[in-house]
């Protein structure tokens, strides 16, 4: 078991480690702005002035969400590939190789967000996540957890029921086409890790934190979870 974790997580850092964009469904700047609307609505109502970005990428979204606003901004990726993106685009920003599950430091943020990161960890590393955005969260701060992938849209993903727009899984599959896309992306995930509401309520409660979801409408089988100190 824990050799398989291993294998896995090794397995999206070596995917990563080579990719120069976040690999969006679509990625032009209309899809972009599409989703960074939907993404600058789940903080719309809070204070982002000290914020921290886990699995930032290459910055594609940086100035959409606002980010180049804030007083005090830093980026988190194990990704070098992707950072040199990033530093091309915005010289002067702070940004930090490093396993976003494992990230730490002494300072206090009003903002902790990520998206469409949590797919690539497994249980262990979304628990050690919140255990470091919580310590690390100013008191009335939130954490965005954003593009978590719903287990219980995992069979319509699969079948491509969500098909309609271009974002959500290729055409409509037979059922034996929608198995034999399950199995694989079981020996070898597209997606990664797909989690479910109570579960994440679960570990924010762990925490002293309440969870309040979001569905996506820019991919309908994600949801968004945000995070906020209950004491
Ligand atoms: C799909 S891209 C999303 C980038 C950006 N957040 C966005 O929404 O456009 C996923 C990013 O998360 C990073 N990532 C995945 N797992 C990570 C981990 N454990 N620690 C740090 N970065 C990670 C990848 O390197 C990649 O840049």
């Amino acid at each position: 078991m824990a050799s398989t974790l291993r294998t896995r997580r090794q397995h999206w850092y070596e995917h990563w480690a080579d990719q120069r964009n976040p690999q969006h469904a679509k990625e032009t700047e209309d899809a972009y702005q599409d989703l960074a609307g939907e993404l600058r609505n789940l903080f719309a109502a809070h204070r982002a002035d000290r914020v921290l970005e886990i699995g930032c990428g290459d910055g594609a979204l940086f100035d959409l969400l606002g980010f180049n606003q804030a007083s005090r901004y830093l980026g988190v990726d194990f990704s070098q590939a992707m950072l040199d993106q990033f530093r091309a685009r915005f010289p002067r920003t702070d940004l930090r190789t490093a396993d976003a599950s494992r990230f730490r430091t002494d300072e206090r943020f009003d903002l902790i967000f990520s998206s469409h990161v949590a797919q690539y960890w497994d249980r262990g590393q979304m628990a050690r996540h919140l255990d470091h955005a919580a310590a690390m969260l100013a008191p009335d701060g939130l954490i965005v957890i954003a593009g978590i992938p719903w287990s219980r849209m995992r069979l319509a993903y699969g079948r491509g029921d969500l098909t309609g727009g271009d974002l959500t899984g290729g055409r409509r599959r037979s059922l034996p086409g929608a198995l034999a896309s399950a199995v694989r992306e079981l020996v070898a995930p597209d997606i990664g890790h797909w989690y479910d509401l109570p579960e994440v309520t679960r570990l924010a409660a762990a925490r002293g934190m309440r969870a309040n979801f979001r569905g996506s409408g820019h991919y309908p089988y994600r949801f968004h979870a945000l995070f906020q100190r209950t004491r």
